[in-house]
């Protein structure tokens, strides 16, 4: 598909490439405790419709052409089907997370256990709390970093040093949006959405600087998690939540790919909360064949 880019007049394509993901089947999710605003332990939750509905995200991504590795649900887990807050992934380095609260704190080394069996790159650890790609976001060379809620100011510096890559801390003021993936979404290496209410004033300017040609959420976009999407440079697999959103990635060249995933936004998670990405660049064969 190519477009016609106003601002420049060259032609803007869209192209997909292809994506490794990780994910957790929600085999034991249920909000028995809660940790940020959406939950709500008084409202019950259907885990078999959970699964549906991640069955659902997943055929969604393979039918894209994508690759789903599986990770091992745990007992007593509820929320490892977030498994973007498993860890962030960068080339043949990968930083596993250490969680902010007590109730999630186990999965740290369940992900770090999976990544090293499974040949995911040299694992590293970090001393600050950090929640990996819940707060750590790579658009193109750089990495955007949400502060405020989960993710310490210090673990930033900590990915920077382990990944190389520049780190760009961005502050989140809003209790509903604690973590940076609820309210900004990665749409190709170099575009971006998001949802200015979620951040300060500074990070509203830098923003701004860095992505002139950003797409901007609305309240409604944001209240249903319609930024936390997951795009592989055209296709972007979002809420069936968000139709304003939809339609400003339509009129921008993307192709959205809408699902219901209502039953685990119950624990305040949506789309890209369920997807971690592997940026492993070599194959797994590399790994496995001596
Ligand atoms: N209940 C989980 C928590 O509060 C939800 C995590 C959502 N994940 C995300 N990447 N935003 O930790």
């Amino acid at each position: 598909m190519t477009l016609t880019s106003p601002g420049i007049g060259a032609p803007l394509v869209r192209e997909a490439r292809l994506r490794t993901y990780a994910m957790t089947p929600p085999v034991h999710f249920t909000v028995s405790y809660a940790i940020n605003p959406w939950m709500d332990t008084s409202v019950p939750v259907d885990t078999d419709r959970a699964l549906s509905q991640w069955h659902t995200l997943r055929a969604a991504y393979e039918s894209l052409g994508h690759t789903v590795h599986l990770v091992d649900p745990a007992p007593g887990l509820p929320d490892m089907v977030y498994a973007a807050n498993g860890g962030l992934s960068v080339g043949d380095t990968v930083v596993a997370a250490s969680f902010a609260f007590p109730e999630r704190a186990a999965e740290g080394d369940l992900y770090a256990e999976w990544f090293a069996r499974n040949g995911f790159g040299t694992v590293h650890r970090t001393t600050g709390i950090q929640e990996g790609e819940g707060d750590f976001l790579v658009v193109g060379d750089r990495i955007l970093a949400g502060t405020g809620f989960r993710t310490q100011r210090s673990a930033h510096d900590e990915v920077a040093a382990i990944t190389g890559r520049a780190v760009i801390t961005l502050d989140l003021v809003e209790p509903r949006f604690y973590h940076l993936d609820t309210a900004l979404g990665v749409l190709d290496d170099a575009t971006i959405a998001y949802y200015p209410a979620a951040f300060s004033e500074r990070s509203r300017r830098l923003l701004d600087d860095l992505f002139p040609d950003a797409l901007i959420a609305t309240d409604a976009d944001a209240e249903v998690l319609g930024l936390n999407l997951v795009s592989d440079g055209l296709n972007v697999v979002m809420t069936d939540r968000a139709p304003h959103l939809e339609t400003l990635l339509h009129d921008a060249g993307f192709r959205p790919v809408t699902v219901d995933l209502s039953e685990l936004l119950k624990g305040g998670g949506g789309v890209k909360c369920c997807t971690l990405e592997l940026r492993r660049t070599r194959t797994m064969s590399d790994t496995l064949i001596p």
